[in-house]
This record gives structure tokens, C-alpha cells and sequence, in this order.
């Protein structure tokens, strides 16, 4: 007989190969409705761009039909949620090196990006030197947990309206070296994968210098829309940043990069807010984002302020009257109308 029970009892012979399970089994039927002439569900699939989904259409099909003859049989294919669901794009903020302001830039464009009315998430990525928490005043703050589905789920701290989580919640500061290869990575899948991000405009994801196993991991598993490569304007910082921008446009990670932000370009006295010195040049950003073929995004300034503020957890993009917060406001924009 043609009912809910009956069908959920024949679906369970078609088999899920990749998982050596039966759909059923799996939970990849939902929504199933049963009625005189036919059968309707949809199947929860992890990738809809994955061929074996319509084998596993067909082979449903078919087995409902050899059972029930010949029944209406619909099948809608559908992406199984995940945390990142809801995540319209995710923007790496990289460089060759560290101490260039990866950091400080993160932190900065995630609150200029908020400022421009979008939903902002931040992730530290950096294991080599986590500051996100400290840049928000969020050093001793743990993030809640729950178990959902007998998986541990994380809520995300949440300050100026952005929601962060940082790598140094899982890491010893001390030991980071231990962290590399699949700790590493799998302490990333962790905050990307089992964080109640909810809907998101932007994921900002602050990571390490170079490119090692983070790199990797979010380039291979993540759909990245594009990546911010940070430089200072010294030639020995920019032979690093080369290396690292290639890495990022080549094979191994083909992340498209939106641009190249200059940081400490000039410096401004507090006294003096009006005045600009180029120490190294006042070019330098420009060519330097020539060389690599890709826009100078801006170019920020040397200010006591950006350090003193990420040290007491108030990113100095917050000031509206900062010099620095216009100078992060262009580089917003220029992420919001990139065709990336
Ligand atoms: N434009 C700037 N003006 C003054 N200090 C800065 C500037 N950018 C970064 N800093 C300071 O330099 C140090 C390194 O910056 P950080 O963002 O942590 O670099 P990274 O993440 O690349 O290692 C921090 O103490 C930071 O406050
Ligand atoms: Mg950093």
C-alpha cells in the first residue's frame, strides 16, 4: 500500500554510497509527502554541484516505481544547511609576513563594514599570534557551547555588532607550533563549521602569515570570494607579500585577491592630523600593487592611536572623526562594489 511508512521502508534500499548508508538512514529525505497518485520529498545533499546526486534521484525513482508501479515520483534536490549556509562571502585579509597590521586591518574593516550596514563576522585564524580577542576587549571571554545533534555547537562572542571567534580559544599561545598541520586545520573547520553564525553579509577571516595549513584548508573547503593582501611599504616587506599574493592567485589556493592595502604608507603626528610624511615613498603602495597586477585598495597611516586602541579593545575604526576610519571606509567600499 501507497503510504508515508511504506515509502520511508523502500527508500531505505537506496544506498548512499560514499557514506555506506541508506538515504533514510542518512536523513537525506525530508519534507516526504505521500498520496494516491505519487510521492513527493526532497533530498538533502551536501554539494548540489555533486553528480552522484542524480544517481541517487534515479535509483529512488526506480525503486519506488518497481514497488508502488507507476507512480508520480518528485524529487527536489537540496543543499543540507550548514553553519555557513547563510554566509554570503567570506574575505581573507593576508600577508607574507606578520607585524604588518593583518590584524589591525581585520579588525578595522570588519567595524567599517558593520558601519555600512552589513552583517559582519570575524574569524582569527592567525596561530601564530591570535589578537582579535585582545583588539576587542574579549581576552577573557570564552564562547558559549551547547550540544546540538550530540555535536558541540559554538555561539560566537559578539562586540559592536560583529560576531567573533578566534583560533586562540583552542590554541596555547605559548605552543603554537604544535598547531600545525591537522590540528590546525580541523581547530579552523571547527569555527567555521560548528559556530552559530546565522545569516552573515561578510566573514572576515584574519590568517596567518605566509601560506601553510590554514591557507589550505580555507582555500580547498571554503568558498572564498576574495582575499585582502596587507604589505608595509618596505621592499624587504614586499618580497614576502609577492610570494604570498602568487600563492593565493596560483593552483594550490586560486582565491581571486581584491586588492592590496598599504599599511603604515605615512605617518601623522597626533599633534599635527592634517600632515602626511611618506618615509618610504609615496608611491610605494602603488607600484607595489602594480607589480602584483591587482588595486590598491588604501593606504593607511602610521597612528599611535590604532595601536593604543587595539590594545584596550576599541578598534579605532569606530572613531568617526579618525582620519583612519575614512581611510577604512574607502577600503569597505571598494569591497562592497567589487565584482568578486
Ligand atoms: N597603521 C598603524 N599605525 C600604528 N601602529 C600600527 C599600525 N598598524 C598596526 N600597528 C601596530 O603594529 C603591531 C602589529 O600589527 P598587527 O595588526 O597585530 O599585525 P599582524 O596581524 O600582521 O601581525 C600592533 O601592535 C599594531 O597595533
Ligand atoms: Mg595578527
Amino acid at each position: 500500500m501507497l503510504n508515508k511508512e511504506n515509502v520511508l521502508e523502500v527508500l531505505k534500499d537506496v544506498i548512499y554510497f560514499p557514506k555506506g548508508d541508506n538515504i533514510v538512514a542518512l536523513n537525506m529525505v525530508e519534507n516526504l509527502m505521500v498520496n494516491e497518485t505519487g510521492v513527493r520529498f526532497d533530498l538533502i545533499v551536501e554539494h548540489l554541484d555533486d553528480p552522484k546526486n542524480d544517481i541517487m534521484v534515479n535509483a529512488a525513482k526506480r525503486t519506488l516505481t518497481d514497488v508502488f508501479g507507476e507512480i508520480n515520483v518528485d524529487v527536489k534536490v537540496k543543499e543540507q544547511e550548514t553553519s555557513l549556509s547563510k554566509v554570503k562571502h567570506i574575505i581573507a585579509v593576508a600577508s607574507g609576513k606578520g607585524g604588518v597590521g593583518k590584524s589591525t586591518v581585520a579588525a578595522n574593516l570588519a567595524v567599517a563594514l558593520a558601519r555600512a550596514n552589513q552583517r559582519v563576522g570575524l574569524i582569527d585564524a592567525d596561530i601564530y599570534g591570535p589578537s582579535v580577542p585582545m583588539m576587542f576587549g574579549a581576552e577573557d571571554e570564552q564562547p558559549a557551547c551547547f550540544e546540538k545533534d550530540g555535536k558541540a555547537v559554538m555561539v560566537p562572542l559578539e562586540r559592536f555588532g560583529i560576531k567573533l571567534l578566534s583560533i586562540g580559544c583552542f590554541v596555547d599561545p605559548e605552543r603554537p607550533l604544535i598547531w600545525r598541520g591537522p590540528m590546525a586545520t580541523s581547530a579552523l573547520n571547527q569555527l567555521m563549521n560548528d559556530t552559530l553564525w546565522g545569516e552573515l553579509d561578510w566573514m572576515v577571516v584574519d590568517m596567518p602569515p605566509g601560506t601553510g595549513d590554514i591557507q589550505l584548508t580555507l582555500a580547498q573547503q571554503y568558498k572564498v570570494t576574495g582575499a585582502i593582501i596587507v604589505t608595509t611599504p618596505q621592499k624587504v616587506a614586499f618580497a614576502d607579500v609577492l610570494r604570498a599574493a602568487n600563492m593565493f592567485k596560483e593552483e594550490a589556493l586560486q582565491i581571486p585577491i581584491y586588492g592590496l592595502v598599504e599599511n603604515m604608507a605615512y605617518f601623522t603626528p597626533s599633534d599635527m592630523p592634517d600632515k602626511k610624511y611618506y618615509i618610504f615613498g609615496k608611491e610605494t603602495g602603488q607600484q607595489f600593487a602594480d607589480q602584483l597586477g591587482v588595486p590598491l585598495l588604501g593606504q593607511i597611516p602610521i597612528v599611535e592611536k590604532i595601536a593604543e586602541c587595539g590594545d584596550n579593545g576599541t578598534p579605532l575604526a569606530l572613531d568617526a572623526d579618525s582620519p583612519v576610519t575614512k581611510a577604512f571606509d574607502k577600503i569597505a567600499h571598494s569591497v562592497l562594489n567589487s565584482k568578486l
